[in-house]
């Protein structure tokens, strides 16, 4: 019998590759976001580390950055108790549902990926097939817990548009399986540049360490890198074309005090740009202090951490496997029982 229930609340999926510790920008760019939509959504928060191996990774290195993604995640804020927080390889149905997926996916549409052009330029000694598939495991990723929205950056979005092109393929002709899902671009999403080249996008690849802030980098550190941030020859704080190093400074400050742009222009307005780096510094060792003291809390209690994402990859497997089980069924897959 149909109950009157509260309007069901929308799920959120999103994943986070597991290769090195976050910056600054993947923190105010994605990870701070993650953390306020749990007030309103239902959220399923996932450490992809089968994406992670389309890139050949150091055994040992993706192990222990798998498990300190996981932590980092919950010392920002997301709570295991609200969210579906959990390790991609703990779920088989993701590779399960993938296999599926891959045979309504086109390899024409693959090759248009520019991710995949991209990365086989980048890694022309290593451009294996799960490269190639790549986008097909995220689709599963997203499908297998019927999300509704998506939060990701724009280098994303082609990912996602091919998943919803999948999705509506596979429910046009087996009936409505899978939700469509949407992306989620966040309005205040601050895209945060290299401290070194501002025009471009703040990466913990960066081979010059002074180019990005990690989130566990000490207070001295934080305020000496962006003492040494790239800015220009003049000598005002302004927000403005051509200004590129101040303006990402500028959106830094804005994004971990909460003051706006014209607020943080007033406030170094007629200051030399020493102290504003200084200030930006400070501010932003200030933000981050919290969450390298969770992150060290954390690293001490491996059986909490373990507890935690052994729950999660119950509760998602739970999800995950009332969805395949129906994709099983519509396609013709004869039942173990
Ligand atoms: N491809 C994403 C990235 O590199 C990570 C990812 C994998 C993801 N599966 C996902 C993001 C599902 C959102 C939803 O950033």
């Amino acid at each position: 019998m149909e109950q009157a229930q509260a309007p069901k609340k929308k799920i959120i999926f999103s994943g986070v590759q597991p290769t090195g510790i976050m910056t600054l920008g993947n923190y105010l760019g994605a990870i701070k976001n993650w953390v306020e939509l749990q007030d309103d959504y239902h959220c399923v928060y996932c450490i992809v580390n089968q994406h992670a191996i389309t890139i050949r990774q150091e055994p040992s290195a993706l192990k222990k950055n798998t498990l300190e993604a996981y932590a980092l995640m919950l010392a920002c804020g997301i709570d295991p108790e609200r969210s579906v927080t959990f390790i991609q390889s703990h779920v088989a149905a993701h590779s399960q549902l993938s296999w599926v997926l891959s045979c309504y996916t086109q390899f024409g549409e693959l090759s248009r990926m520019t991710q995949f052009k991209d990365k086989s330029a980048k890694h022309a000694d290593n451009i294996n097939a799960g490269l190639f598939t790549y986008p097909v495991l995220m689709a599963a990723d997203i499908l297998l817990y019927q999300a509704d929205l998506v939060p990701v950056g724009i280098d994303q979005k082609q990912h996602l548009e091919l998943s919803r092109d999948i999705a509506l393929r596979f429910n046009g002709l087996y009936g409505n399986v899978f939700t469509v899902p949407d992306g989620y671009f966040p309005k205040t999403g601050a895209k945060i540049m290299s401290l070194q080249d501002p025009t471009k996008k703040m990466s913990k690849s960066d081979e010059n360490p002074n180019a990005f802030i990690s989130i566990l980098d000490a207070k001295d550190t934080i305020i000496k890198k962006c003492r040494r941030a790239i800015t220009d020859s003049e000598a005002e704080v302004a927000y403005r074309e051509g200004k590129d190093g101040i303006n990402n400074l500028l959106s830094i400050y804005s994004a971990v005090t909460g003051k706006t742009i014209p607020e943080a222009e007033a406030e170094f307005s007629g200051k030399g740009y020493g102290d504003f780096k200084t200030a930006v510094g400070e501010a932003v060792a200030d933000h981050l202090a919290p969450v390298r003291e969770e992150f060290n809390r954390l690293m001490k209690a491996p059986d909490h951490l373990k507890d935690c994402y052994r729950q999660g990859a119950e509760a998602a497997e739970r999800m995950a496997r009332r969805t395949l089980e129906k994709v099983y069924k519509k396609i013709g897959f004869l039942p173990p029982m």
